[in-house]
């Protein structure tokens, strides 16, 4: 990546990814883009991350690791009464200097794997709406690109859609807050479907015993945005109450063998969330080779939540049989799940 097209990402993260819900993360990449040694930084990043989030993640993982300066002032997850983020990029860059090796180190090392536990605000209704068209048969969940697995104890979590009704698990701490746009009511069946496999592949499981790799997670999540902060610690305690499968590994490389261990009785159901963009376009071409091929053996439900070549990420339910594919448009969606814009009729 040259200069420019770093610059260039910084400036669209802040207006798409950061306007209207971080201000901190708007005003650092937006000065960022215009730093000539930040830029040099920024272009360190291998090809398939998102850049700016490594980046901010390696600088906010070194301040919750404990390392005190001047900059911790202006980070609310740091500091209590925060100083105001227009004059915050002076020490951003200050910390980024005195702290280089480091955060060189972490962008080399470490991948983005926000784990982004307000997603499950659109795979509720999906997994229902699968659930329903099987006869409510047991569903076998695989997540490609799952990092800590929060995503796949969803089933867990209470729901509030502004609708006035409570969904999922009421007395769970974990809140999925979302605003339910569309003419349709989110699909609630009367009962939760059953869960028969759940199952999270991942280059690099995140493993939440370990604290370094805890701490990567946390330090992910935006550092303004404390609501996002206590739902993936209350999640965190889910998981570590509920836990889940995850494989370490290429997960296009390990799904033939876990399709295969699934039972006959369950409907497989392969989710992947905010992870096909850090796949070349040639292995996401491999990927839909792979499920027509696996569909060949028995039907295969994709649920797909990408945000790719779109004004907006895009939640769309792919039905494999027999190594054909139908595409249903159920939703656009907001990145972070805060509002789900539900097409599907
Ligand atoms: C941005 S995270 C999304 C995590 C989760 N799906 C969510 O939405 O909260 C993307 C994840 O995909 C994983 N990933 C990237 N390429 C992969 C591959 N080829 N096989 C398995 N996992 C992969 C990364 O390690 C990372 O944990």
């Amino acid at each position: 990546m040259n200069a420019e097209r770093a610059a260039e990402v910084l400036r669209t993260f802040a207006q798409t990814g950061c306007r209207g819900h971080s201000p901190l993360y708007e005003q650092l990449c937006s000065r960022m883009a215009e730093d000539e040694h930040i830029l040099k930084i920024v272009q360190s990043a291998p090809d398939t991350q998102p850049a700016p989030n490594l980046i901010l993640a390696a600088v906010h993982c070194l301040l919750l690791g404990g390392i005190r300066h001047e900059l911790g002032a202006y980070y609310p997850s740091i500091s209590e009464s925060p100083l105001p983020p227009e004059s915050a990029f002076n020490p951003f860059k200050a910390f980024c200097l005195e702290h280089e090796s480091a955060i060189r180190e972490l962008v080399a090392t470490r991948r983005v794997q926000t784990n982004e536990v307000n997603r499950c605000a659109y795979l509720l209704p999906a997994f229902c709406l699968i659930s329903k068209q099987n006869l409510q048969r047991p569903l076998a969940m695989i997540e490609m690109g799952t990092s800590a697995g929060l995503l796949l104890n969803w089933d867990r979590y209470s729901y509030d859609f502004g609708t006035g009704k409570s969904y999922g698990q009421p007395s769970s701490a974990v809140n999925i807050r979302t605003e339910w746009r569309g003419t349709k009511k989110p699909l609630q069946l009367e009962s939760l479907p059953v869960i028969a496999d759940r199952i999270g592949l991942d280059l690099h499981p995140i493993d939440l015993n370990d604290e370094k790799e805890s701490l990567w997670l946390r330090a992910l999540v935006w550092p303004d945005q404390p609501e996002r902060m206590k739902r993936i610690s209350n999640a965190i305690q889910e998981f570590k109450t509920n836990p889940v499968t995850l494989l370490a590994g290429d997960g296009l490389e390990r799904l033939p063998s876990v399709v295969d261990s699934i039972s006959r009785e369950a409907t497989i159901c392969v989710f992947h969330c905010h992870t096909l963009n850090q796949l070349s376009a040639e292995r996401r071409s491999d990927f839909n080779e792979l499920l027509s091929k696996c569909s060949k053996q028995r039907p295969i439900y994709e649920l797909s939540a990408e945000w790719i070549m779109t004004a907006q990420p895009e939640l769309n339910l792919i039905e494999w049989e027999n190594g054909h594919s139908k595409k249903s448009h159920l939703a656009n969606v907001d990145h972070h799940g805060r509002w789900v814009d539900w097409k599907h009729e």
